[in-house]
């Protein structure tokens, strides 16, 4: 295989660990459609939900290039509206209440008329918890629709509401579309992966998350409900609400997904493994090595070309790893690697990766 790392902006962690870079804008069909019919791949994988997932269609139809999983999911999941109501209206999956609006008017309609407080607003094309806030009352209404507005990808200020989930605990679904020795497609799972967010964006992430068997049943039902409707091979990030025995769908990811980083410690195959045997037609396995968790190491400085400190000290603790992502520019909040670690449970390998992390110190 021959990889060709494509961002937006150079040097960044992608480009240094394949055999070719290029920096483009992804946003911008013509611009990624010069390039895909310059350097002909036979595969495409989006690892960001920022491209031109039009242009990914119409190169898929001409028969271009293969898109992972295919251009469809590709489409569909770069806009919360795609895939809300093809989770929830055409799948019938249980989802928050929800519903979208374009303008202040219509969001204040919207809530008044049966979402209700607490409710969460988000831009329909945003990720991280980018533009996302939590509003608890009519008082903060105003400051929330003018937050999604700034933090959308495109200023088109289109939002969708949601009525606030009060659930227990949050899991990744990882679910796996890979070709079995009959040459069928064969959905696999991964054990569920419990996560924390903060604002919006992951900050732990732990595997396995302890569920009923009925919640992980239902969990498995709506993955594979989701999946088989996306088609293609590879690996999906199935985010779901958990209130007891009660399942909520809230959004997919037709790719590794961030929380899953953790199976880079706990997993014979870790999902970016499972990612690429699947899309190359290999067999997976999704089995558990060990109990383990992952903890965020975040900038903390606004600075370019910094080092790290305390990476040895991390590392001191038994059973435990880190990716430092190598971003060639730092901000407070920006994700600059991770700490891993594996435990005899998962309360005992979050509490060494949350203690690895914090030795992790960026600086300029
Ligand atoms: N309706 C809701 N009720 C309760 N909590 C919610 C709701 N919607 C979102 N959240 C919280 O906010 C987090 C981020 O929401 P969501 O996954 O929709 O945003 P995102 O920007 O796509 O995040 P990411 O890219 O990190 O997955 C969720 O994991 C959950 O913790
Ligand atoms: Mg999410």
């Amino acid at each position: 295989m021959e990889v060709i790392a494509v961002d937006r902006y150079d040097n960044a962690p992608g480009h240094q660990v394949a055999h070719r870079a290029q920096v483009i804008d992804m946003t911008d069909g013509n611009v990624l459609t010069r390039l895909i019919e310059s350097e002909r791949p036979h595969i495409v994988v989006p690892e960001i939900e920022a491209i031109a997932t039009e242009t990914l269609l119409e190169l898929e139809r001409a028969g271009t290039c293969r898109v992972i999983p295919t251009a469809r999911a590709a489409h569909l999941t770069m806009n919360r509206e795609g895939i809300r109501r093809l989770a929830a209206e055409t799948l019938k999956l249980p989802t928050s209440p929800y519903a979208f609006a374009d303008s202040f008017e219509q969001l204040q309609a919207a809530i008044d008329g049966g979402i209700g407080y607490p409710c969460v607003i988000k831009p329909v094309m945003s990720s991280s918890g980018k533009g996302q806030s939590k509003v608890d009352g009519p008082a903060e209404l105003k400051a929330a629709w003018d937050y999604a507005n700034a933090g959308g990808r495109v200023a088109k200020g289109r939002v969708i509401v949601e009525g606030f989930v009060d659930f227990d605990y949050e899991i990744t679904q990882l679910t796996v579309r890979a070709l079995g020795a009959d040459g069928k497609v064969q959905t696999h799972f991964c054990e569920p992966i419990g996560h924390v967010q903060v604002k919006g964006d992951y900050v732990e992430s732990w595997q396995p998350q302890a569920m009923s068997a009925a919640a992980l049943d239902k969990a498995r039902a709506i993955a594979q409900a989701v999946t088989d409707d996306l088609g293609g091979l590879g690996i999906f990030g199935v985010e779901c609400f958990v209130q007891g025995d009660r399942v909520w769908f809230s959004e997919v990811s037709p790719r590794p997904h961030d929380t899953g980083m953790v199976t880079m410690i706990t997993q014979r195959q870790s999902e970016f493994e499972l990612h690429a045997r699947a899309i190359l037609g290999l067999p997976v396995d999704t089995s558990l090595r060990t109990p383990g968790a992952s903890a965020v190491i975040y900038g903390g400085i606004e600075a370019a070309g910094i080092r790290y400190e305390g990476v040895a000290e991390a590392l001191a603790i038994p059973g435990t790893d880190l990716r430092l992502f190598g971003k060639p520019v730092a901000f407070e909040r920006r994700r600059m690697g991770v700490a891993l670690a594996e435990g005899r449970d998962t309360d005992e390998a979050r509490e060494k990766a949350k203690q690895a992390a914090a030795r992790v110190r960026p600086l300029r």
